[in-house]
C-alpha cells in the first residue's frame, strides 16, 4: 500500500468557500489524499480564495510566496489556487507566481481530480470555465465519516443582482439553484453523520428557485418546510438574503416553522436612498425597514444582522449619517461593516472616490455604534433561558461551548451533555464575545 498523499487547504472568504473546501477535500480524497493541518507536510496546497475586497485578494500573493518556499524541501509539492481570485484572475496568477501549478474557478471543482492527475504528471492545469454539467452532482461523494453538529449546505450559487461595488456576479456567475431532491438527500446524509443544524447557503439564498419534487419551481420557504420534515435535523438557518427577495411565505415561516432559527442576516449596505440607488441595490431604506417590521411581527425575538459599506463613491457626511440612523433604528445583534474597496471591472470603480481618511473615520464611528448595540443586546440576554446546541469542549475542564438560537456563543459547565445535544441554558453573564450560562 502506498502512503496517502497529504492535502492542506487554506480557506478565505465566505461560508460558501468553507463548504466548497469540504467538497474539494472529498473530491481529492478519491485521488488518495487525506487532509493535514501542516503545510510543510503537504503534497498539495490548495488556497481557496476571496476576491471581495482588495486586501483579501492581495493576501493570496503574499501567502503564495511563503508556500513557494516549501517547494525547496519538498519537490513533490503542488500548489493550487481555487475560489474567486482564481476565477477573476485566471492565468495571471501563474504569471505573477510561477510556483502555482493549478488554478481552478468555483464552477469547475468537479474537474479537480483530472486536474490533479495532470499536475502530478508535471504539467500545469487551468480551468475557469462555467461548464454546463452539474458540478454538485459530480462532487457528490457521500463519505460516511462522522462530523460535527453543524454544517453548511449550498442550495444556490451565483448572483444576477450586479450591485455596483460587487465582484460576486463575475466570480460566481449567474444564479443557479440546486434541485430540492438533491438538497434533501445531502441533508439526510449530513444528519446520519451527526449534523443537527444546517445553514443553507447562497449568495442570494432567498432567490432560491430550484426544481421541486412535483416538477414545479420551489422556493426557499418551501425548501425550509421540506427540511422541517427531516427527522433528526433540529435547526435550520440560511444566508445571505437580499431584502427584495424576502417573500411573504418566507417571512411567515419565521413565525411558524419551529426549526427555523430566529436570526436573519439581511444586508442593507447603506442608509441613504441616494447611495442605495447608486449602488444598484433596487431597494430603499423604507422597503428594507418594512421587511424588518413584518419579520418582527412574525417572530418578535428575531435577531437581525447586516452588512454595511462606508465610503462608497460620492457618499457625503449626510449619507453616512443616514446609515448611522438606520443602524440605531434597527439595532443589529451582529453587523459587518467594511470600507469600500475598489474592484476592477465593477461600475463603481470608475466613480469619484471618497477620501480614504474620511472613510476610515466613518467606519470607526459606525463600528462604535454597532459594537455598543451588540453589547446591549448581549447584556439583555442575561437572565433569559436560551436553547443551546453544544458543539465542542470549552476552554476549562467540564465546560462546553455551543450556539444559542440567536447565534450567540454560549459556554456552560455541563455534565451528561455530549456534542450535538441541545439543552436549555439560563444566561448568567455577558462577556465580550460570548455568554456564560447554566444548564437548567
Ligand atoms: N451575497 C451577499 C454578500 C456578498 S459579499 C449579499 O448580497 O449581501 C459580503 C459583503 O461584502 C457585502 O454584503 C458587502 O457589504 C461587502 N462588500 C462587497 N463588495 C465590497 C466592496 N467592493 N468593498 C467593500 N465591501 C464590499
Ligand atoms: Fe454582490 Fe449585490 Fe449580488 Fe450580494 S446581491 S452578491 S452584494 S451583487
Ligand atoms: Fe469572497 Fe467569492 Fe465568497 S469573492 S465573499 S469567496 S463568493
Amino acid at each position: 500500500m502506498t502512503a496517502p498523499k497529504k492535502l492542506f487547504i487554506k480557506t478565505y472568504g465566505c461560508q460558501m468557500n468553507v463548504y466548497d473546501s469540504e467538497r474539494m477535500a472529498e473530491a481529492l480524497g478519491g485521488q488518495g489524499y487525506v487532509e493535514t493541518n501542516t503545510p510543510a507536510d503537504a503534497d498539495m496546497i490548495l488556497m481557496n480564495t476571496c476576491h471581495i475586497r482588495e486586501k483579501a485578494a492581495e493576501k493570496v500573493y503574499s501567502e503564495l510566496g511563503r508556500f513557494k518556499a516549501l517547494k525547496v524541501d519538498n519537490p513533490n509539492l503542488k500548489i493550487g489556487v481555487a475560489g474567486c481570485v482564481a476565477q477573476a484572475e485566471g492565468a495571471e496568477i501563474m504569471r505573477r507566481q510561477p510556483a502555482v501549478d493549478l488554478v481552478v474557478g468555483p464552477q469547475s471543482y468537479h474537474r479537480l481530480p483530472e486536474m490533479e492527475a495532470k499536475v502530478r504528471g508535471g504539467g500545469t492545469a487551468l480551468d475557469t470555465d462555467f461548464p454546463e454539467e452539474d458540478k454538485f452532482e459530480k462532487l457528490k461523494s457521500r463519505p460516511k465519516a462522522a462530523r460535527g453538529p453543524t454544517a453548511f449546505l449550498t442550495v444556490q450559487e451565483g448572483c444576477d443582482k450586479f450591485c455596483a461595488f460587487c465582484v460576486v456576479p463575475y466570480t460566481r456567475g449567474a444564479e443557479v439553484s440546486r434541485p430540492v431532491s438533491r438538497i434533501l438527500d445531502e441533508a439526510r446524509n449530513l444528519v446520519e453523520r451527526g449534523v443537527r443544524e444546517i445553514t443553507l447557503l447562497g449568495q442570494n439564498v432567498n432567490a432560491y428557485h430550484g426544481l421541486g419534487a412535483n416538477g414545479d419551481e420551489s422556493t426557499l420557504a418551501k425548501l425550509i418546510w421540506d427540511l422541517d420534515k427531516v427527522d433528526g435535523l433540529e435547526r435550520i438557518r440560511f444566508t445571505t438574503s437580499h431584502p427584495n427577495d424576502m417573500t411573504d411565505e418566507l417571512i411567515e415561516a419565521h413565525g411558524t416553522c419551529s426549526k427555523l432559527m430566529p436570526y436573519l442576516h439581511l444586508p442593507v449596505q447603506s442608509g441613504s436612498d441616494r447611495i442605495l440607488k447608486r449602488m444598484n441595490r433596487s431597494h430603499t431604506v423604507e422597503s428594507y425597514l418594512k421587511v424588518i417590521e413584518r419579520i418582527r411581527e412574525a417572530r418578535p425575538d428575531i435577531l437581525m444582522s447586516g452588512d454595511f459599506i462606508v465610503g462608497f463613491p460620492e457618499e457625503t457626511e449626510a449619507d453616512f449619517q443616514a446609515t448611522l440612523d438606520l443602524v440605531k433604528e434597527v439595532k443589529y445583534g451582529y453587523a459587518y461593516s467594511f470600507k469600500y474597496s475598489t474592484r476592477p471591472g465593477t461600475p463603481a470603480a470608475e466613480r469619484a472616490q471618497v477620501d480614504a481618511a474620511e472613510a476610515d473615520e466613518r467606519l470607526q464611528r459606525l463600528q462604535a455604534q454597532i459594537t455598543s448595540d451588540q453589547r446591549e443586546i448581549q447584556e439583555s440576554m442575561v437572565g433569559r433561558t436560551v436553547s443551546v446546541l453544544f458543539e465542542k469542549a470549552g476552554r476549562e475542564p467540564g465546560q462546553m461551548i455551543g450556539k444559542s438560537e440567536y447565534l450567540h456563543a454560549v459556554h456552560a459547565d455541563v455534565t451528561g451533555i455530549a456534542k450535538g445535544d441541545i439543552a436549555q441554558v439560563r444566561i448568567v453573564e455577558a462577556k465580550t464575545n460570548s455568554l456564560r450560562g447554566e444548564v437548567v
